[in-house]
């Protein structure tokens, strides 16, 4: 039986994943193997020597102590890209509240009074101020081709737009997963020249703070509208300000709100909504239940932000050796030669490193006598071992 400790209540469906006659979980537990958290801030936190792992049911990491669990070896998974599907929703649907006039309309019909006749008038009246267009035939340009701007891509495609991309980062598996319609620009600027519509998706990073400003904006269409649900200092608020009032941009939709934003007519501002549908937090918690279990049960590693992908199938009869180490020489070479002392036979080997870690996974063909992994365990550089029987 493995101990799950939570911190936070997480998902039902996210908890399923670890079936009750392997895993005990609890909000309180003693000697706990794995941590499953949500918002619950962890640097105060004593954390029992018994953990083996910490699960983050949502992508950033800052309330846990990483580079203190790098250093007792202890893997950090989180959810990447678990609530893509949510940012991408709303991305589309402020798409088409901008282009709609619909936040202003929304406003109009609020003070409408009178009897419903007067009212009827007021509509037919007023609704011309709030001629709108529509997205097919006009260019989206993407400023990140992640988990979610790769979903946002696709999809403006479906609904017709001409879409360019940029990201001079994108992972093979995102690059997969985009629709080969989508073209690529060669900068931001040569985007941003392209697009009516910019979303950006990038995290915010020395090199994205500020990246739409006031230059930037200025290279854009007609008609701009600006979409940032990624975060508030990726683009300069001011700059976009004073394009809204000059006429240059038409609209600015954004996950941050601010004084500066709020009740601006020309601005549809939502508070931080990107990720809060229940979908996403369940897709965040399964993902990371499974990733918990996959890493208990056979030692292997998917979505760690501290620890490198590490996969490798466990065969009944085998026994597995996982080891953390410094990612320094000869660590290999010392854990293979303790295993050929004691005549074991590896038969399968993945050894991975990221950063200052690396992660060893040894299969043997017989069992692991306790001395022999004490004695691993002893290696100066070794942070943690474990065995792990196949079934
Ligand atoms: N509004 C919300 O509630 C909400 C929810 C989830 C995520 N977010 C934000 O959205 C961001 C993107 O999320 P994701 O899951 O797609 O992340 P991701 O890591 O999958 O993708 C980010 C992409 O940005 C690219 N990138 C980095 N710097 C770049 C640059 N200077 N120019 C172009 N591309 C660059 C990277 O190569 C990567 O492909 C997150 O960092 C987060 O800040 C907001």
């Amino acid at each position: 039986m493995f101990k799950v400790q939570t911190l936070n209540n997480i998902s039902v469906n996210g908890l399923e994943r670890l079936p009750r006659d392997r895993f005990e979980i609890a909000s309180e537990i003693q000697n706990p193997d794995a941590i499953l958290v949500r918002s619950a801030d962890m640097h105060k936190l004593e954390i029992p020597a018994s953990v083996k792992a910490i699960g983050r049911a949502g992508a950033g990491t800052n309330n846990i102590p990483v580079a203190a669990m790098s250093k007792r070896g202890v893997p950090v998974f989180n959810a990447p890209g678990a609530n893509a599907n949510a940012v991408k929703e709303l991305v589309l649907a402020s798409m088409l509240m901008t282009a709609r006039n619909i936040p202003a309309s929304l406003d109009f019909v609020k003070k409408l009074d009178g009897d419903d006749k007067a009212m009827h008038e007021a509509v037919e009246a007023g609704k011309k101020k709030f001629v709108g267009f529509e997205l097919p035939g006009r260019t989206l340009g993407v400023i990140g081709l992640g988990a979610i701007g790769v979903k946002v891509a696709n999809a403006a495609l479906e609904l017709g737009m001409t879409v360019y991309g940029f990201d001079p980062a994108m992972t093979v598996q995102n690059a997969w997963q985009l629709n080969a319609g989508v073209h690529r620009a060669l900068s931001v600027d040569d985007l941003m020249s392209k697009s009516q519509f910019i979303s950006v998706h990038v995290p915010l990073l020395d090199a994205t703070r500020g990246l739409i400003n006031a230059e930037r904006i200025r290279l854009m269409k007609k008609q701009g509208v600006i979409l940032n649900f990624a975060r508030d200092a990726i683009v300069d608020e001011k700059a976009v300000i004073e394009a809204l009032d000059e006429g240059r941009l038409h609209a600015y939709a954004c996950d941050f709100p601010s004084n500066a934003l709020k009740g601006h007519p020309r601005v549809l501002a939502t508070p931080h909504l990107g990720a809060s549908t229940g979908e996403a937090e369940d897709n965040c918690a399964v993902m990371v239940a499974d990733q918990i279990r996959e890493f208990l049960e056979l030692g292997t590693i998917r979505n760690s932000v501290n620890f490198p992908e590490a996969q490798m199938p466990l065969l009944p009869g085998k026994t597995r050796l996982c080891i953390v180490n410094e990612n320094v020489p000869n660590m290999v070479g010392q854990i293979s030669t303790a295993l050929a002392k004691h005549h074991l036979n590896i038969a399968d080997l993945l050894n991975k490193s990221r950063g200052d870690l690396a992660y060893t996974i040894a299969d043997l063909d017989s069992a692991v006598p306790a001395e022999v992994a004490g004695e691993i365990a002893a290696i100066p550089g070794v942070l943690a071992t474990r065995v792990i029987v196949g079934r």
